[in-house]
């Protein structure tokens, strides 16, 4: 069978990222989880975003996909605004999303059938990805019967029959051990040679983003910006989608020699609270105080109860108790009036 047959034609799609913030909370509590991001996920190229843990990116991807929508800036798909979730943009999460109760198969037909377009073009489409993702032999068995890998290849191929214009992979191989992992690179590399659709792929792993990326954005923590971009060459075989093992050797010495360090300049001097206020007005503290103040009280009453400190010793400890809890809701008032609505 002709492979080109058999893949679908689609014009693969490009996200342009503009100015955009995302922050959760009210007022003063208000936390910035995503700053001024702008940024290009170009047309059938591999964009691999890589940061540490926690710096956002999966909040990034909810906004990518239209789960979300940002506090400000815009996101835009071919020019028109991201509004809402499609599967022109499928994401594929880094927690396993297959069907427990359904074989390999039918979960890789799961969005073709459930949007009643379960054609023959679509099955033959499956069974190459079937082929392509290796497990044939595996197509009848559940998930539970399935490694970690096998499971993660599984998805892949669930997310790409349905033929989305833009791949999103938040971090799709965590978790899996040292080898699997490799074994994965090189699963998806073939793939996405196969496909050439437009791929964002998130990870914290500087080795998978310099083996896999065509292009690499650096998400750091303090400010929440990506700081970098890498252009990169291609390291596959461009008529196999094979990864050169000389050339793989390279990329990840590269990794290590300078993906490392480079991520490290990337990353911001400690962040540290310009105002005497805005070191107060921060959630640890004012729980701090609260929960201070609430031990201090019964701590007295206990104390004085077993007649361990004197009545007046207990009446100070009691009003210093009083007196953080009283601070404590003086800084949430002053949070609300100091913070920006
Ligand atoms: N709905 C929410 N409400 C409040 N805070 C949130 C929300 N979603 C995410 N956060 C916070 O935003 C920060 C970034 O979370 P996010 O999941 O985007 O990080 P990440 O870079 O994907 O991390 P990881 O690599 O561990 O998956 C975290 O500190 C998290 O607590
Ligand atoms: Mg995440």
């Amino acid at each position: 069978m002709a492979e080109g047959k058999v893949i679908p034609k689609i014009t693969p799609g490009e996200i342009t990222v503009q100015g955009v913030s995302k922050s959760y909370g009210a007022v003063r509590f208000r936390k910035e989880v995503v700053h001024d991001c702008s940024f290009t996920i170009e047309r059938a190229k591999l964009t691999v975003m890589v940061g540490p843990s926690g710096c956002g990116k999966s909040t990034l991807i909810r906004l990518l996909a239209g789960f979300e929508q940002p506090s400000a800036g815009t996101l835009k798909l071919d020019g028109a605004p991201i509004t809402e979730p499609s599967r022109d943009r499928l994401v594929v999460f880094q927690e396993t999303a297959l069907f427990p109760w359904m074989t390999t198969w039918d979960n890789i037909l799961y969005g073709p059938r459930a949007r009643g377009e379960l054609t023959r073009e679509a099955l033959e489409f499956g069974e190459f990805l079937l082929a392509k993702v290796g497990l044939q032999d595996f197509r009848g068995k559940y998930p539970g019967q399935l490694s970690g890998g096998m499971q993660r290849r599984a998805e892949l191929a669930r997310a790409m029959i349905n033929n989305p214009k833009i791949m999103i992979l938040d971090e799709p191989f965590r978790g899996l051990d040292a080898m699997t992992k490799e074994l994965m690179w090189e699963y998806y590399a073939r793939l996405y040679e196969e496909n050439r659709r437009t791929n964002f792929f998130v990870t914290t792993d500087i080795d998978e983003a310099v083996f896999l990326a065509d292009r690499i954005l650096v998400m750091s923590n303090i400010p929440k910006a990506h700081r970098h971009l890498r252009e990169r060459p291609r390291q596959r075989h461009q008529e196999t989608g094979a990864l050169d093992p000389a050339r793989r050797g390279h990329a990840l010495l590269l990794a290590r020699l300078k993906g490392r360090r480079g991520l490290r300049r990337g990353l911001p001097k400690a962040h540290r609270p310009q105002h005497l206020m805005d070191a107060l007005l921060t959630r640890p503290v004012v729980v701090g105080l609260a929960i201070a103040g609430a031990v201090l009280c019964s701590l007295a009453s206990y104390l004085e109860a077993r007649g361990k400190v004197t009545h007046k010793t207990g009446r100070i400890l009691n009003w210093t108790g009083y007196g953080a809890m009283g601070a404590s809701m003086l800084l949430f008032v002053l949070a609300g009036l100091w913070g920006k609505a």
